[in-house]
C-alpha cells in the first residue's frame, strides 16, 4: 500500500465546517493529516468531524469566531497543549451577507468586512507561525474580487479590497519566512457553488454566471479544495508568494 502524502501532519483549518472548507477538511485527511478544524457553529464542526472519522480520517473541533483576537488566542494554544505543532495551516473564513451599494456602506460594515476577511488571516497567522514546523505550508482564500470588479456580475467593493489585501499579505509573508522553509500562496475562486452563495444569487445565478465563462463550468467547493491540495503536497515546495485563480477563466491575470 502506498504511504498517503500528508500522513502524520497536522493540520489547521479555519472555515472548515461548510462549503469549500469542508470539501478542503475531506481532502487533506483522505491523504492522512490531522484535521483540526475552526469555525462557529460546534454542531457543524462535530458533523464534519464524524464525517472525516467515518471516511477513516482523524480530526478535532475548535469552535471559535476568528473575528476575535481573544478567542483566536485561545484556540491557538489549545492547539499547541493538544498537537505541539503544526505542518498546515488554510485561512478560509472569510466571505459576505449581502452586496450594499457604495453610498450605503458604513464604516462599521467596513470594518467588519476587513476584520473577516483580512485581519483574521493576519491575527491567525501570527499565532500559527511560532508552532508551526520549519517547511510548513500557509494557504489562503483569496476570490475572484481581489483582481478587481467581477466583469460578468455584481462584486461587492469592501470584500474585493479586503481579498486583494490577502494577495499581497502572501508575498510578504513568503519573503520573510521563506528561510523556515515555509510556503505562503493564495488559491482565488471564482463564484463557486456552495450553500452561502446560492442563498445570495440563487441556483439560476449560479447557472447564468458559469455561462459567462469560457469553460461554462459551475464551480464546486472540490474546484478550489484541489489547487490547495496541490501546494500542501511535498511536490509544491519549491512554490510560494503566488495566487492561483480557480475561475474557470472568467478573469486570467
Ligand atoms: N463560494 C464562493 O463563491 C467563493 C468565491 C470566492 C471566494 N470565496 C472564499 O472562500 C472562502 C469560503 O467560502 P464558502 O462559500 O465556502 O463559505 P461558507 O460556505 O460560508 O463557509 C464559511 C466557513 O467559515 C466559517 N466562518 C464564517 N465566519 C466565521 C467566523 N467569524 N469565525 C470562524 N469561522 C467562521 C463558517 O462556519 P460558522 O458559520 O459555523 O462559523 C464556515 O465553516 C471564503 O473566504 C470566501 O470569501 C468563496
Amino acid at each position: 500500500m502506498t504511504e498517503k502524502k500528508l500522513q502524520g501532519q497536522v493540520a489547521v483549518i479555519t472555515g472548515g465546517s461548510q462549503g469549500i472548507g469542508r470539501s478542503v477538511a475531506l481532502k487533506l485527511a483522505h491523504e492522512g493529516a490531522h484535521i483540526c478544524l475552526l469555525a462557529r457553529n460546534e454542531d457543524t464542526l462535530n458533523h464534519v468531524v464524524a464525517e472525516i472519522s467515518n471516511l477513516g480520517g482523524s480530526a478535532c473541533a475548535y469552535p471559535v469566531d476568528a473575528s476575535s483576537n481573544e478567542q483566536l488566542t485561545f484556540t491557538f494554544e489549545k492547539i499547541k497543549e493538544e498537537h505541539k505543532s503544526v505542518d498546515i495551516f488554510i485561512h478560509l473564513v472569510g466571505g459576505f451577507k449581502k452586496i450594499i451599494p457604495f453610498e450605503e456602506i458604513t464604516e462599521q460594515e467596513w470594518h467588519d468586512v476587513f476584520q473577516l476577511n483580512l485581519t483574521s488571516a493576519f491575527l491567525s497567522t501570527q499565532k500559527v507561525l511560532p508552532i508551526m514546523n520549519d517547511r510548513g505550508r500557509i494557504v489562503y482564500m483569496g476570490s475572484i474580487a481581489g483582481s478587481g470588479p467581477n466583469p460578468y456580475t455584481k462584486s461587492y467593493l469592501p470584500y474585493g479590497v479586503a481579498k486583494a489585501g490577502l494577495v499581497v499579505m502572501v508575498k510578504h509573508l513568503a519573503k520573510e519566512f521563506g528561510h523556515r522553509g515555509i510556503t505562503v500562496n493564495c488559491v482565488s475562486p471564482g463564484t463557486t457553488a456552495t450553500e452561502r452563495v446560492v442563498a445570495i444569487r440563487g441556483e439560476q445565478g449560479i447557472r447564468d454566471l458559469a455561462q459567462s465563462n469560457p469553460l461554462k463550468h459551475i464551480l464546486q467547493p472540490e474546484d478550489s479544495a484541489a489547487a490547495v491540495m496541490f501546494l500542501v503536497l511535498p511536490e509544491a515546495a519549491g512554490i510560494t508568494g503566488i495566487n492561483i485563480n480557480v475561475n474557470a477563466g472568467s478573469v486570467m491575470n
